[in-house]
């Protein structure tokens, strides 16, 4: 393992070099993060729909996000590894929403917590970091808000909404986040936040002028079965090679070709011979 990524690692990477961020949800895909030098791993609550199937964000809660931070962390990844507050642990108050990022950070391991929101979830950033918890915020297209939004949907279109959009990220610098996330937002928006804000911008579908990029690690791979989004650049087809190689392990066993003499134990020719004869004594 190499070094430890820490927040002011992070934070001191305003302006270059670029980070990088995916997403991971259990051992072995914190693992091959740590091994490939990615600086940030969040485990996110897109959890949702890359690994149970849901049709959207809204249906993991603070338990299921501590079992997977649980198993990220067990890989003990190089990473800062931010976790993701799920729907509903950070709207009711600051009490309830620092009792949840507690249990990330003192159940889960989270170094970080990521919340979606700007003006709203002021009072809250404001709990967590008085209370020593590191805040990555998350702007633009946030997918807990799918209802709101009316589907997901590029954000800050127009003058007066992206307009909105820099005067958030400034709410939420100075509320005191170290990265904001900026989701479905025009290249030009995410570049004018970019220059306005002292924290480093990570950017996914926000055009290549932000800080750094984070993208689910289940699309870099060409995990998925459904529609990949515009933004996604696929750096394998691993749902491909997946179907095909265990098309093969099904014809390899119906054949017989699996196991072979290297996949069995085998014991020495005259013990097996005596074992096989007292076996058919008995
Ligand atoms: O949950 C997630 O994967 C995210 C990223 C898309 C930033 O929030």
């Amino acid at each position: 393992m190499g070094d430890k990524i820490t927040v002011p690692d992070v934070r001191a990477r305003k302006g270059g070099p670029k980070l990088t961020m995916v997403t991971a949800y259990d051992y072995p895909s914190a693992r091959m993060a740590s091994e490939a030098g990615v600086d940030i791993i969040l485990v996110g609550d897109s959890v949702a729909n890359v690994v149970h199937g849901m049709d959207d964000t809204l249906g993991v809660d603070i338990d299921i996000m501590v079992l997977h931070a649980q198993a990220v962390r067990r890989a003990e990844p190089d990473p800062l590894v931010v976790v993701d507050m799920p729907w509903l642990s950070f709207h009711i108050s600051r009490e309830d929403t620092l009792r949840n990022a507690g249990r990330l950070v003192r159940e889960g391991g989270a170094e970080a917590v990521k919340l979606e929101g700007g003006h709203r979830r002021v009072p809250m950033i404001d709990a967590l970091i008085s209370a020593e918890i590191p805040v990555m915020g998350h702007l633009g297209l946030t997918p807990q808000s799918v209802h709101a939004m009316g589907g997901y949907r590029v954000q800050g279109r127009e003058i007066e909404a992206a307009r909105a959009l820099v005067q958030e990220a400034k709410e939420l610098e100075a509320a005191g986040v170290f990265a904001i996330v900026l989701e479905g937002v025009p290249d030009v928006v995410a570049r004018m936040v970019t220059e306005q804000v002292s924290v480093p911008t990570i950017g996914i579908g926000a055009g290549p002028h932000t800080d750094g990029q984070v993208l689910v690690y289940t699309d870099l791979l060409g995990l998925g079965f459904g529609r990949y989004p515009k933004f996604v650049r696929k750096y394998e087809e691993f749902a491909e090679r997946g179907v095909a190689a265990m098309s093969t392990f099904v014809a390899d066993v119906r054949s017989g070709a699996f196991p072979g003499e290297a996949e069995s134990y085998h014991l020495p020719d005259d013990v097996a011979r005596e074992l096989e004869g007292r076996l058919s004594d008995d």
